[in-house]
């Protein structure tokens, strides 16, 4: 059965624009909520496919969303290249061990043996894959190499990036080097994901903003092109989407073998399409705090359509859903993108 999301990634007609909300499966679903604490914590789940299979589906049983999301987080890469991590409730995520120099790099786990150890992700998508309806598509996921970086380097998240930033300055070497080891993960991660059976690729690099625009490319975005490059030449009829948050400034530059690009809610949706429509789909952007209003919701999702016209887009939000949205809220969003694209 041809999957709506899927046709959609590649550009093709559809009945309507398929929605999907980044961060859907999480705090402002009181089933979360319930299968959370059952797990004791946020790792716990993580680690258990029966429970992240569960909480990956609610959000396409309850808000009627187009595609699932695996339920997992970015921060298992470095989790498994051997770094202690630990979330701690109200403070998000902390790394003991942060990397400081070329010996703690060394220290690391890489490759496929890092890839290898990450076995309850590839079990949570295969059962995700036995109970999902055949006309949903289950998106698998990574951190962009920048985006994990900083935590690895600052170990916790941070607002000034000052010690990624320091050795992005006075030791680019080394930053390279940490680049480097983690895209070699996250390729192997990735192809494993696929091989799991997730539908759709997507790429998240939410500190993109971090880096200067004369300097993106080289510290993040080739990495991203890397990891899209290896996938395409392997499985063409996975999309990838590359969603890196906050860069309007880099528009005039994106390149790479990808098919859909994620569109942050600063960036205005009439510019990414001038800029980026012809070569890839759009995904996004309604600004997420919209949701806390059934009427803003409304007035974005209506302004976002009269700019794509159901054509080469998928409707999204430009980041995450905030754990206080009433779940009516995001059900009118998913309901309202629906009306304003069908054919
Ligand atoms: O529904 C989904 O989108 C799938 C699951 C998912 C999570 N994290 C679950 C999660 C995905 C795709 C992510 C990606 C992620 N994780 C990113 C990139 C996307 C983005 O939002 O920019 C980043 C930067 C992280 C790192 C991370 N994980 C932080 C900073 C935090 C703490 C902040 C917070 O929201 O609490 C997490 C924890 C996390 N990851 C939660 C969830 C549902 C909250 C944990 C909980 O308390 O239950």
């Amino acid at each position: 059965m041809s999957k709506i999301f899927v046709d959609a990634c590649f550009g093709k007609e559809t009945p309507y624009t398929p929605v999907w909300m980044m961060r859907q499966a999480g705090r402002y679903l009181p089933e979360y909520m319930k299968v959370r604490a059952e797990a004791g914590n946020f790792l716990n789940l993580c680690h258990d496919p029966k429970k992240a299979c569960e909480v990956t589906l609610q959000p396409v049983d309850i808000v009627g969303v187009d595609a699932a999301i695996l339920f997992s987080d970015i921060l298992v890469v470095p989790l498994e290249m051997g770094m202690d991590l630990k979330f701690v409730t109200g403070e998000g995520p902390k790394f003991n061990d942060p990397i400081k120099d070329e010996a703690d790099l060394d220290r690391l786990i890489g490759g496929d043996e890092a890839a290898s150890k990450l076995t309850y992700v590839y079990d949570t998508i295969k059962l995700i894959k036995e109970k999902l309806a055949d006309d949903k598509a289950l998106i698998g996921f990574t951190g962009a190499p920048w985006t994990l970086a900083t935590y690895m380097i600052e170990g916790e998240g941070t607002k000034t990036y000052n010690i990624c930033k320091k050795m992005m300055y006075s030791n680019p070497e080394l930053l390279h080097k940490i680049l480097a080891k983690v895209t070699e993960v996250v390729k192997l991660y990735m192809q494993k994901q696929i091989e799991a059976g997730i539908d759709v690729v997507q790429i998240f690099d939410s500190w993109a903003a971090a880096i200067e625009p004369s300097k993106y490319d080289e510290f993040s975005w080739k990495y991203m092109v890397e990891i899209a490059e290896y996938l395409k030449s392997k499985y063409p009829h996975i999309p990838i989407i590359m969603f890196p948050k906050g860069i309007p400034a880099f528009l005039d530059k994106v390149y790479g073998n990808f098919e859909v690009f994620g569109v942050d809610w600063s960036t205005p949706m009439d510019l990414a399409k001038e800029k980026l429509g012809s070569k890839y789909v759009l995904q996004g952007n309604m600004e997420p705090c919209r949701l806390y209003s059934k009427e803003a919701t409304t007035e974005s999702v209506e302004a976002i359509q009269k700019v794509m016209g159901g054509k080469r887009h998928i409707f999204n939000l430009g980041h995450g859903i905030l754990p206080d949205v009433p779940v009516e809220n995001a059900k009118h969003f998913i309901k309202e993108c629906h009306r304003v694209s069908k054919k």
